[in-house]
């Protein structure tokens, strides 16, 4: 009887003993084929990082509507961008108010005004830069802008936050955007600092509506205003305000940024 017992006692163990080292095994191979997904995940992430880093982002920065701050947004992010990037800022609005404005400096960015539509055209193939910024008439129907738009791998819509302005704002997202099949975002400016509430409305309720928007946005100060008198980027214009105006500029880069790299 005690022989049995110690018999399937011992048998038991012997299972257990099996069961154990089966685990064991699979526990090991499970590690080994995570470690090795993962090597190949990290892989494939170099790889992707490395073949981004040699395309050309085109944002096309559009608004139907003048006064939205296409140039403001155009020309601050451009000089943001090419504090590490290589950057071309081109003019297709033919008022030229973005060339006025930087061509007045030396700047790290280069410039070019172009609103043939011919040249327009060519957009996509040209090479040597990791952004081109295309600031754009306030003009729906206009040619140049259809084909900035076909050529852009993102769409960049600034507009103040008032209803009026949004929406003239979804017009022009389902007149030119939505069907050109491209990623947009609308960010919202001349954001009144006193009532930022408003614009976290506006935020959602595009959101809601389906239309994306920028986390950050760019509040209304005056030192904008300076910036475009000096013929300078907001980065450069002194004083406190100007670095609250700036901060606003910079978290819409990084957002950006974070946009054109996870999205390709
Ligand atoms: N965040 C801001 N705060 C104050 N003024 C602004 C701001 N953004 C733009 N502006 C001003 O609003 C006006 C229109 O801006 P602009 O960039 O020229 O718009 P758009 O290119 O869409 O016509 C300009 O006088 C500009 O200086
Ligand atoms: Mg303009």
């Amino acid at each position: 009887m005690v022989n049995h017992t110690l018999c399937s006692w011992h048998g038991l163990c012997q299972l257990y003993g099996v069961l154990l080292t089966y685990k064991l095994c699979k526990l090991v191979s499970l590690l080994l084929t995570n470690l090795q997904s993962y090597e190949q995940t990290e892989l494939r992430t170099n790889r992707v990082t490395k073949l981004r880093s040699q395309d050309v982002h085109i944002i096309a920065v559009v608004n139907g509507k003048g006064g939205s701050a296409k140039t403001t947004t155009s020309v601050n992010l451009a000089a943001i961008l090419a504090e590490k990037s290589k950057v071309l800022l081109v003019d297709a609005d033919p008022q030229g108010s973005a060339t006025w404005w930087a061509e007045r400096n030396e700047r790290d960015f280069e410039l070019s005004k172009e609103t043939d539509t011919n040249e327009l055209l060519k957009l996509k193939k040209v090479k040597g830069f990791d952004f081109i910024i295309v600031d754009t008439p306030p003009a729906l129907h206009f040619e140049a802008l259809q084909i900035t738009i076909d050529a852009a791998d993102f769409v960049l819509l600034p507009s103040p936050p008032a209803p009026m302005d949004l929406q003239a704002l979804i017009e022009t997202v389902q007149a030119s955007i939505m069907p050109a099949n491209v990623k947009f975002r609308v960010l919202l400016t001349r954001v009144d600092p006193r009532s930022l509430g408003k614009a976290l409305d506006a935020q959602q309720a595009l959101m809601q509506g389906g239309i994306p928007a920028f986390n950050g946005f760019v509040r209304a100060y005056a030192v904008h205003e300076q910036a475009v008198l000096d013929g300078i980027p907001i980065t450069q214009v002194r004083g406190k305000i100007a670095r609250e105006a700036e901060g606003d500029y910079r978290r819409v880069a990084d957002e950006l940024l974070r946009e054109v790299n996870t999205h390709g």
